[in-house]
């Protein structure tokens, strides 16, 4: 995830800002860059880049002799263009004396840039972000600096975190928040400007926060903060009391509930620029190179590993139903040593977060050799899967540290959506039902937000379970894979036993097990299925077995069948999954949480399986 930090003092700007970008290297990221304002009479803006580890600008940076007290450096976190030095951070108008770095994603760059380079603006990088610095090279021409970024700032559509320097404006930087973190480190004589509070912590614990829309111009005396309008804002100074760790968890005690908790937020970077209401279409770049051939695969195969094979099960469900093309969904490493069927009408789909994951790869491979399509849904940038196949969709969920798959769950279901909707749309499915799958999915993120609301009964829950050695976890149709996600979870954070199945299939075995030590849990929201999986819950209560529920809100009936029932909104039947999850995402933490367990690093497993 891209990082942003900035520094204005009597210190030497740039090992203030190596440092700052050694502390933002937990986020993830693929190549850095930074600017110095320089002195030594010789005022210009020094800019050095460098494609992977900090490390490499560092020695960079070691070769020069850059004297300055202001400067901006960036992390990035790849999402238009790949990673290389052209289009790392920060970027430079065409006179070279503006530099802007900028975390977020600008949607209407392309309208910007057209119009700019109509105006004769030269453009050196693929990224979103380059507009914004040749777009106030662009008001320069007609108002100052400060107002030449405010009537920038009101074009964009999308989200930022920036900062900004201006050769001409030795003493001044100007940063601006929409959407994306940001704040100010108020120092003795100098400010720290930091996407993340981790790159500021060592320096001061007097921090500014800054909301959405408001914009800050610093200098090493002091600072203002006002609106796009230039409306002044009163701001408090707040302390922080947090060390290094914990500002790299934003304050919350582990990573995975961390990550809960940004689930709004990486749903949204996962739809952001990609729905298309109009035309009721998932517009996915990643896939533009293979409309055509898309167009013509009558056959999807889906290869993916522990959290990211379920998120592939609940895809099957919506590409057979709504854009009506046979499924089939391997575990990768099953796949890699079967003697699999393909031709080039089959697209197989890789799903992973880390895009490393051995099994996965080496199934990619097998269906490449094959002469199949071969796309990744992977979320981390330039990762070995993202490379080996023909084309994909990137999650933009950011860095996922707890070793328990959370966010880049609830990413890869979005993306799934998005696909099926691409895919439906290039086949049979009405512009009416696109637009209508598309109107929900945009409503999940505000729900998800609802049901980490109830964080506080779904941990009484979880405490009134938590002693209990084994667990049935049940779901049907959409929501069968989310029982065994959710039973997946608790058995790797909690350790606790569970099976998750089928709910159809209980009766042919699982029953046996039954009795008043051995609860389940149903995942049971009001859909096509819900009088089925009530006529389970009645099964298991006449053997006296304890039952949890995810149920929708307003269910009357589901109180009179389930011990304790969680709520969740309503929405469409296929989006179901991307809300009953989460609570069963924190019933595992909250349980493992209870009994002392590392939840970030549970035992014998790995964040990245790189080996068989
Ligand atoms: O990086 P990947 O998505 O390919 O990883 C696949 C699995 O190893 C991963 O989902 C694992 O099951 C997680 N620990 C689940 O929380």
């Amino acid at each position: 995830m891209c990082g942003i930090i900035g520094y204005i003092g009597k210190k030497q700007a740039a090992p203030v800002l190596l440092d700052g970008l050694k502390r933002l290297e937990y986020r993830g990221y693929d190549s850095a860059g930074i600017s110095v304002i320089g002195e030594n009479g010789s005022r210009k803006i020094f800019t050095l880049k460098a494609t992977g580890k900090v490390a490499i600008l560092e020695e960079k940076i070691s070769k020069q002799n850059i004297i300055g007290n202001i400067g901006i450096a960036h992390t990035r976190w790849a999402t238009h263009g790949k990673p290389c030095d052209k289009n790392c951070h920060p970027h430079l108008d065409c006179s070279g004396n503006i530099s802007v770095v900028h975390n977020g994603i600008i949607e209407n760059y392309r309208q910007l840039k057209n119009q700019l380079i109509k105006n004769g603006h030269h453009f050196s990088s693929e990224t979103d972000s380059e507009i914004v610095a040749h777009l106030i090279e662009e008001f320069c021409k007609k108002m100052d600096f400060r107002e030449a970024v405010l009537q920038s700032l009101k074009l964009l559509k999308g989200t930022y975190g920036l900062a900004i320097l201006h050769k001409d404006h030795p003493a001044q930087m100007i940063v601006a928040r929409l959407g994306s973190p940001l704040l100010l480190g108020v120092g003795k004589e100098e400010f720290i400007v930091a996407s993340d509070a981790c790159a500021i912590v060592q320096y001061t614990d007097k921090v500014v926060y800054l909301e959405d829309g408001e914009v800050a111009l610093i200098t090493s005396e002091g600072f203002e903060v006002m609106n796009i309008k230039n409306k002044q804002i009163e701001k408090k100074v707040s302390t922080l009391d947090w060390d290094m760790e914990q500002a790299q968890k934003n304050g919350l005690p582990h990573f995975m509930l961390k990550e809960t908790f940004e689930q709004p937020e990486s749903v949204k970077n996962a739809m952001r620029g990609r729905i298309s209401k109009a035309d009721g279409m998932a517009r996915l770049g990643g896939l533009r190179d293979v409309e055509k051939k898309l167009k013509n695969i009558n056959r999807i195969i889906i290869v993916s590993c522990g959290t990211s094979y379920y998120a592939g099960l609940v895809g099957e469900y919506m590409l057979e139903e709504y854009a009506g093309i046979p499924v089939e969904v391997e575990y990768a490493s099953e796949f890699r040593y079967r003697k699999p069927i393909l031709n080039r009408k089959t697209a197989v789909i890789a799903i992973s977060q880390s895009g490393e994951t051995a099994d996965t790869l080496a199934a990619i491979l097998e269906a490449k050799n094959k002469g199949a399509l071969t796309l990744g849904i992977i979320n981390t940038v330039g990762s070995t899967i993202a490379r080996e196949t023909e084309a994909g969709v990137y999650n933009h969920a950011g860095p996922e540290m707890g070793v328990a798959s959370t966010k880049a769950f609830t990413s890869q279901l979005t993306i799934l959506t998005l696909l099926t909707v691409f895919l439906g749309r290039q086949r049979e499915m009405s512009l009416v039902t696109g637009q209508r799958i598309l109107k929900e999915l945009e409503k999940i993120p505000a729900q998800i937000e609802t049901i980490l609301k109830q964080g506080k009964e779904i941990k009484k829950i979880a405490l009134k379970y938590k002693n209990y050695a084994d667990f049935l976890y049940m779901g049907r149709k959409y929501n069968f894979p989310i029982a065994m996600e959710g039973a997946l979870k608790i058995k790797e954070i909690a350790y606790v036993h569970c099976a998750g199945y089928p709910s159809g299939e209980m009766k042919h075995g699982p029953i046996a097990l039954i009795d008043k030590n051995f609860p389940s849990l149903f995942v049971v929201p009001k859909d096509s299925v819900y009088e089925k999986n009530i006529s389970g819950m009645q099964e298991i209560k006449a053997r006296g077995g304890k039952i949890i529920a995810i149920a929708t809100v307003g269910d009357k009936e589901i109180k009179k069948q389930a011990n304790d029932v969680i709520f969740i909104p309503k929405t469409l039947e296929m989006l179901t999954p991307l809300l009953s999850v989460i609570p069963l995402q924190l019933l595992a933490y909250y349980v493992g949480v209870s009994k002392g367990y590392d939840v970030d690093k549970p035992r014998n497993l790995a964040k990245s399986v790189t080996v068989e």
